[in-house]
């Protein structure tokens, strides 16, 4: 009998270790100073091809708008006056940054909570290649300084990780979440309300990544097993985050770089590594307020708490049926 016990409370422990993967709520630490905004995030990552995002959870999601102010490409917001991007999106606009300018604190595209900044200028990575799309990154200068009093606004956290473990953050097979408002299928048209869509981070060398990565310690890929969910043309830019549970805050992974069409099973979405650029950043962006945060220690720190829970919990009950 007490064996049989012990096993049921074992299978209901490594039952709520796997399903509490797919939490729904993702509260966020408000006195943070990067990486939570007004709202927590609600995913159901159990829903194909993405959904709204709810309204304020997301405050450092940029729309670009081009010069007639159509939605072209997302961003997020690092410092008050620095936006990240992915270079292909601004490639044309270089030397005429003062034809673009950004939307933020909105949730729709044209919703009238949303604040619009003009840039100054646009710094792209100096080995960026549009032929490969290597060092896809840039940044936005803007014009005036965002002011972080209004809540409908936040600065996305940046991951801090030592050279080493530089080209294995994101972690393989951890779950990762786009946002944007890009067209919800292949050749379709724009979503008016900002979209978040929840993927897996895939191992460099499977089929549906190394088909077209070029450069896994720059580069990396997420997807969902069978397809169905993706990003897509007009999210290029925005990013792809990490919910980093001992912080409770939003760590940006990735930006949105390439993929084949959208969502098809045998390719996988191809994104810029983050944890590679941040002295680059730094060095553009000086003292403005970027935040980092810590990273790989986080994962290590989940993993040795679990497995220590578990230790403790086993201990436990044999010593309650044992003695
Ligand atoms: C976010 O979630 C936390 C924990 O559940 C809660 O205390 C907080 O009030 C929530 N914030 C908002 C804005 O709903
Ligand atoms: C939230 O962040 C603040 C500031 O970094 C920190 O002092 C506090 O302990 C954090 N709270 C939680 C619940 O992690
Ligand atoms: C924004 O666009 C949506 C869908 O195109 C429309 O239903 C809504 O009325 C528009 N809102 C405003 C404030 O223009
Ligand atoms: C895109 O929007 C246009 C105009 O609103 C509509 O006629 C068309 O059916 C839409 N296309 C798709 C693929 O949803």
């Amino acid at each position: 009998m007490p064996h049989r016990r012990i096993l049921v409370v074992l299978l209901l422990f490594v039952y709520l270790q796997i399903f509490s993967v797919d939490a729904t709520l993702f509260p966020c630490n408000t006195t943070f100073s990067c990486g939570c905004s007004r709202a927590n995030a609600s995913i159901n990552a159990r829903i194909v091809g993405g959904e709204v995002a709810v309204d304020h959870s997301w405050g450092w999601a940029v729309s670009i708008r081009s010069y007639f102010g159509n939605h072209f490409c997302g961003g997020m917001i690092i410092s008050p006056r620095y936006v990240l991007t992915a270079a292909h999106c601004v490639e044309d606009y270089i030397f005429s940054a003062n034809l673009l300018s950004i939307v933020i604190g909105s949730n729709l595209l044209n919703g009238t909570d949303g604040q619009r900044f003009t840039l100054s200028g646009i710094i792209s990575h100096p080995s960026y290649n549009p032929r490969t799309k290597e060092n896809d990154i840039a940044i936005l200068q803007l014009s005036s300084a965002i002011d972080f009093k209004n809540d409908n606004v936040a600065k996305i956290c940046l991951p801090n990780v030592t050279p080493t473990e530089q080209s294995q953050y994101p972690i393989v097979t951890k779950q990762v979440v786009a946002i944007g408002w890009g067209h919800t299928t292949f050749k379709g048209n724009l979503s008016n309300s900002l979209q978040q869509v929840t993927v897996k981070t895939v191992a460099s060398k499977e089929s549906k990544c190394k088909v077209y990565i070029r450069n896994t310690n720059l580069q990396f890929c997420a997807a969902v097993n069978g397809g169905g969910k993706d990003t897509c043309q007009a999210d290029s830019g925005g990013p792809l985050m990490f919910y980093s549970k001992s912080e409770q805050v939003w760590v940006l992974a990735g930006i949105t770089s390439y993929g084949h069409q959208c969502a098809l099973p045998d390719y996988a979405g191809v994104y810029t590594r983050t944890s590679a650029y941040i002295s680059w950043i730094q060095s553009v962006v000086g003292n403005d307020g970027i935040v980092t945060v810590q990273q790989s220690k986080a994962v290590i720190h989940h993993r040795v708490s679990y497995f220590l829970t578990f230790v403790v919990f086993s201990l436990m009950i044999l010593n309650r049926f044992y003695y």
